[in-house]
């Protein structure tokens, strides 16, 4: 269904770019692109626009490029022709639409980041007033607009070490002794001497939390224990929650969060060990969907609910070698957790309305989870689908139209987009030295 609209030929005049916004101040790196820095008293912001600013055939676009703009804002007005007066020396192009207003395309959640061990310590490593202005520049009414927050259920990649909730507790399979980690509720004192990251923090608008400053804290895991301060007081709060609390009052639209896990406790896996090939016990499939609804539940008690989760990061990398917190699962291994004890417990425990989605792991392996769905009871439990950017080059993006086609009630969503990992290895290699502090 055509259908002509009214402004079949218009002029449009350019009007004005960066109103009112605090522009980027650009740090080289030596890489392809610049940074913006932020310091107490400044951090570049993203100008907003009033209704009377986009009446009568207002457009805003805002630009990013290579050479430093950070979502600069530009307000374009169309003139519809022959009626419209406009200036003739305003005027810069001419253009017919045609609007196919038949065609409906898929509705955006939103953008966002992700709450990891190693943004919050960040965060909170630099000073009071420049953590509130990164926060801001996020999540702010100035800032760019996140709305979603990726949530790691106990450690992850992007922690400065291990731990699950009942580590220390082998067999508890009633999870007497489930509890949050100090991690959820603050980040270790000790960290704070990690004074180098403070120094250097500058900030990558548009990125993820996990992009390749804070990835700096994200050493090595498997070192349980190496970090002191596990005993150090409850009372500063500052940490993953309070991180997502000041993120949420400061946002001026509602935040999704959405929980992932990237291991089960040790003792819950074939292996008692963190990375390499490992996955979880089969007697144990109950067990830790109790576990994670207790995550769930916990969060909540502190006022967090979610919106979404993944049951696992990455469930082929588990099935791989590689020292990185991870755990493995088959896709029949995962329908039947998620059939048979997730999902049923989700809704027994008031989590209902959660969305479920599967894969959560790379673009390869949407064609095969796409399947899944084929199963009813998949089809019921599951809300949409998680993808991953990592070798996306490899599979084209024509496998999400078509995912889009088969099952358009079946949202996809990119959880997990994140550059320069390699700087986890920065006390160590030369070539990263431009990042390194
Ligand atoms: C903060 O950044 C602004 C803008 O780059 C700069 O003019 C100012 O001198 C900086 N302040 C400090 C204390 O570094
Ligand atoms: C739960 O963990 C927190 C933070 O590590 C701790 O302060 C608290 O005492 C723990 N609660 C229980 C019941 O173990
Ligand atoms: C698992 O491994 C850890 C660390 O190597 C060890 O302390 C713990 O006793 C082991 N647990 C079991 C159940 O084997």
């Amino acid at each position: 269904m055509w259908a002509r609209i009214t402004l079949a030929v218009v002029f449009a005049a350019y009007v004005t770019g960066g109103l009112a916004a605090q522009r980027c101040v650009p740090r080289s790196y030596g890489y392809s692109s610049v940074v913006c820095v932020c310091n107490a008293t400044y951090c570049d912001t993203v100008a907003s626009t009033t209704s009377a600013q986009l009446a009568t055939g207002g457009v805003r676009h805002y630009s990013s490029t290579k050479a430093g703009k950070r979502l600069e804002l530009a307000i374009t007005k169309f003139y519809p022709t022959p009626r419209g007066k406009v200036a003739r020396r305003k005027l810069i192009s001419r253009a017919a639409f045609r609007v196919n207003q038949g065609q409906r395309y898929q509705e955006i959640f939103g953008f966002g980041g992700a709450a990891t061990d190693a943004a919050t310590i960040n965060t909170y490593s630099l000073s009071a007033r420049v953590a509130e202005k990164l926060i801001r520049s996020y999540f702010g009414k100035e800032g760019i607009g996140y709305t979603l927050v990726r949530v790691p259920v106990g450690s992850s990649d992007f922690s400065a070490h291990y731990y699950g909730y009942t580590d220390h507790y082998p067999e508890d399979i009633t999870l007497r002794h489930f509890n949050l980690s100090m991690e959820d509720f603050q980040y270790k004192a000790a960290l704070q001497a990690a004074s180098w990251t403070t120094a250097r923090l500058a900030l990558l608008p548009g990125g993820d939390f996990g992009g390749h400053v804070v990835r700096l804290l994200a050493f090595h895991l498997g070192e349980p224990g190496s970090i002191p301060g596990r005993a150090s007081s409850r009372s500063s709060r500052v940490g993953i929650m309070p991180f997502i609390k000041r993120a949420k009052q400061m946002s001026p639209f509602p935040v999704k969060l959405i929980a992932t896990p990237w291991s089960a406790p040790d003792w819950m896996k074939v292996i008692n060990h963190t990375t390499n090939v490992n996955w979880l016990r089969k007697g144990l499939f109950k067990v830790y969907a109790d576990l994670y609804v207790r995550f769930l539940d916990g969060y909540e008690a502190e006022g967090l609910d979610f919106w979404g989760l993944t049951p696992q990061n990455e469930p082929s990398e588990g099935i791989a070698t590689g020292k990185f917190n991870k755990m493995g699962w088959t896709t029949e291994d995962m329908i039947t957790f998620l059939v048979r004890d997730f999902c049923p417990l989700l809704k027994e425990r008031g989590h209902g309305g959660v969305k479920v989605m599967i894969n959560d792991d790379q673009r390869r392996d949407v064609a095969e989870w796409l399947k899944t769905y084929n199963n009813e009871d998949v089809y019921e439990c599951a809300a949409g689908m998680a993808v991953h950017w990592y070798k996306d080059q490899e599979t084209p993006a024509a496998v999400l139209s078509e995912a889009h086609r088969l099952y358009p009630h079946k949202f996809l969503l990119y959880t997990e987009a994140c550059f320069g990992k390699d700087a986890a290895l920065c006390p160590r290699s030369s070539a990263l030295k431009n990042l390194c502090p």
